[in-house]
């Protein structure tokens, strides 16, 4: 196939550039049309990319554009919106950014017009493309471990962040079983006001269908990862079988021990190395239907369908069943019924995105 695709972005932010960026470094796509509200933020992309077509107005950009591609970088509570302007410019495959939506209300909707429109979708959990994140994957695939128990990932942090990370690769290393129900524990409402509303810590359980355990910690009270200076890469992900483990770390390599012996090797979370392969597979989905990106949303739904059960066992206690049957406002929720006590700490470099709540209270 030699016809490039061509691609609208919306949200010319971090995100929006650096997809843009990888879009027109592979010769199989073309980005024709670019939009921001931010109108010098739009001007800076559409000198960047050379966009012929742009606009302050993503459905304005995207009927003109008729592109094969729409790519959307919005915060998180701009999702439906968008995708419903992405099925109804005639894209036919959507790349938007994570987490899938805010709450269930809205991530139900989005699920809904994604499958009755027949319209390819992926999602960004693109760190999975490192190759210390492909190592262990191979690894735990191999069957070195034995037979693989726990999934497990902290990061420090916080939900909206992270969690939609963590959970992903978590299903990934347990090859996508889903999940039969969650329980999960929170604490600080620091970050409830946040574009990327969360609880300042969350740790949770996971029962996935094929028996194995996943356990994840995500936010202010997550364990260091000393061994990376970054704060936004402390994340440990990784799986434990009977055989022995094997984990990354976003800032720091791989590491594993089995029956055989112990091994580590590098890899950095990058955009720059983790974009081109991500952006490269859609194409290959887009030329062959049985080329599915392995970014695509039903498995990214999966993952928000856990993290928000998550938000529910944390307002209601004890356990959610998988998957959920009713939409609700999870955020909401969690305003509504999240203790107001200070959260604790794990390390001091945590302080400076946690720092004490004024009115917060001691228990
Ligand atoms: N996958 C990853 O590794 C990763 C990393 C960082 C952020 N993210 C996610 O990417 C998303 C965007 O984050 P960011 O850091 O790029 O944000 P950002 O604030 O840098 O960019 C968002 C852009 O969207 C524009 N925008 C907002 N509303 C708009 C509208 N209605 N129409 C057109 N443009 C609009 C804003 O003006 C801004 O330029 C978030 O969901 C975030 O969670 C993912």
């Amino acid at each position: 196939m030699s016809s490039k695709y061509r691609v609208v972005v919306v949200g010319m932010g971090k995100r929006g550039m650096h997809h843009a960026a990888a879009f027109q470094a592979n010769p199989r796509f073309e980005v024709v049309g670019v939009c921001d509200k931010d109108e010098a933020r739009l001007a800076a992309a559409a000198a960047k990319t050379g966009a012929a077509i742009q606009g302050t107005d993503a459905r304005e950009v995207a009927n003109a554009a008729r592109a094969d591609v729409f790519c959307f970088c919005t915060m998180p509570h701009l999702r439906a919106g968008m995708i419903r302007i992405g099925i109804e410019s005639g894209a036919r495959l959507i790349a938007m950014e994570k987490p899938v939506a805010l709450n269930t209300a809205e991530g139900f909707e989005v699920r809904d017009l994604l499958a009755g429109s027949g319209v390819k979708c992926v999602v960004s959990h693109q760190h999975r493309y490192g190759e210390h994140y492909q190592k262990t994957k191979e690894i735990i695939t191999s069957g070195a471990l034995g037979r693989v128990h726990t999934v497990y990932g902290t990061a420090t942090g916080w939900m909206l962040h992270m969690l939609s990370h963590l959970v992903d690769y978590m299903r990934w290393f347990n090859g996508e079983s889903p999940a039969e129900w969650v329980m999960a524990q929170a604490a600080g409402r620091g970050k409830l006001a946040d574009a990327h509303s969360s609880p300042d810590y969350v740790g949770g359980f996971i029962q996935f269908a094929n028996g194995v355990r996943g356990v994840v910690e995500c936010g202010a009270g997550a364990p260091d990862v000393p061994e990376v200076d970054y704060w936004w890469r402390k994340c440990r992900l990784g799986a434990q079988g009977t055989d022995g483990f094997a984990e990354v770390l976003t800032g720091g390599g791989w590491r594993a021990v089995t029956k055989t012996g112990s091994w580590s090797g590098p890899g950095c979370m990058n955009y720059d190395l983790d974009m081109p392969p991500y952006i490269q597979q859609m194409a290959d989905w887009l030329d062959d239907d049985a080329k599915v990106h392995p970014c695509n949303f039903a498995s990214a739904y999966a993952g928000f369908e856990i993290m928000m059960a998550f938000c529910r066992s944390i307002a209601k206690g004890g356990q959610i069943a998988l998957p959920l049957q009713q939409t609700a406002d999870e955020m909401q929720i969690l305003r509504d019924t999240l203790p107001n006590r200070p959260v604790l700490l794990s390390m001091a470099a945590n302080a400076k995105e946690y720092p004490p709540a004024q009115d917060a209270k001691g228990s």
